[in-house]
């Protein structure tokens, strides 16, 4: 019997029962029994950040993101409310149109997890104005290309090279619209950084922002992982990794 199931432990997540242990988050307890909570900013591998606010349950009626908020035995929690799929949508919108998305030509396509998640809300356009914000596109790492049109500053690719390959290699700075992903490096430049495409950091990120060289489009449409596996899946972001996050 697991530590989860022995503790007696659980909330309810949508009337169903979720069994966690003490110092659970609601998003950690309901992923590891294969319960979907959406989420971008978060990884079960590493702290969580809390900043792209998908993850937002009603906990006991209140609004809080399930990434950060601890599970409490005898919780209700809402997840799959109209109004906060709703909120989800409106989002996954606004993220879209503040960066430069465009899934067609998008070598992530069918792999990416900002797509997926927004096909799973049904989100039919960008609703809100484009910015088109004008950003660099950094390819001077050998095996690496960093494309900053499509970052959503979720921060996993910080907290991987820190937390599990020990480098330090990315960072967040500004505010507000003018908040972007730096590289730690003489130059500023990822070439000049000490990224490995081995790195945990190089393999981490939901979308098409940060990605090996040499290996896009190999996945033919239909075997892709979003075509292989709904985003609302179990474990579905965990499945055999996408040809393009192999090493080339
Ligand atoms: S490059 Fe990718 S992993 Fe890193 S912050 Fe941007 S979207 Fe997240
Ligand atoms: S997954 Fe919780 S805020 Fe991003």
């Amino acid at each position: 019997m697991s530590r989860y199931t022995a503790s007696g432990l659980s909330f309810l997540l949508d009337g169903e029962e979720v069994p966690m242990a003490p110092g659970d988050t609601v998003l950690q307890a309901a992923h590891r029994v294969g319960r979907y909570i959406p989420h971008l900013c978060w990884h079960p591998g590493l702290p969580a950040h809390g900043s792209c606010r998908l993850c937002m349950v009603n906990f006991n009626g209140r609004p809080v993101s399930a990434c950060t908020a601890l599970a409490a035995p005898g919780a209700v929690v809402e997840c799959q409310t109209p109004a906060l799929q709703a909120e989800r949508r409106t989002l996954l919108q606004m993220l879209f149109v503040e960066g430069n998305h465009f899934c067609p030509s998008c070598e992530r396509s069918g792999n990416c997890l900002l797509q997926a998640t927004a096909y799973q809300h049904e989100m039919a356009g960008p609703h809100f104005e484009e910015f088109y914000p004008g950003r660099p596109v950094d390819a001077s790492h050998p095996d690496m290309l960093l494309d900053h049109n499509r970052c959503i500053l979720c921060g996993l690719c910080v907290r991987a090279s820190e937390l599990l390959d020990g480098k330090s290699v990315f960072a967040i700075a500004g505010h507000g619209t003018r908040c972007h992903l730096v590289v730690d490096s003489p130059s500023g430049q990822l070439g000049d950084s000490a990224l490995s495409v081995h790195d945990q950091a190089a393999g981490i990120c939901p979308v098409g922002a940060l990605m090996p060289k040499r290996v896009g489009f190999r996945d033919p449409i239909g075997q892709r992982r979003y075509d292989l596996h709904r985003v609302d899946e179990p474990h579905s972001q965990e499945a055999a990794p996408p040809a393009d996050e192999e090493t080339p």
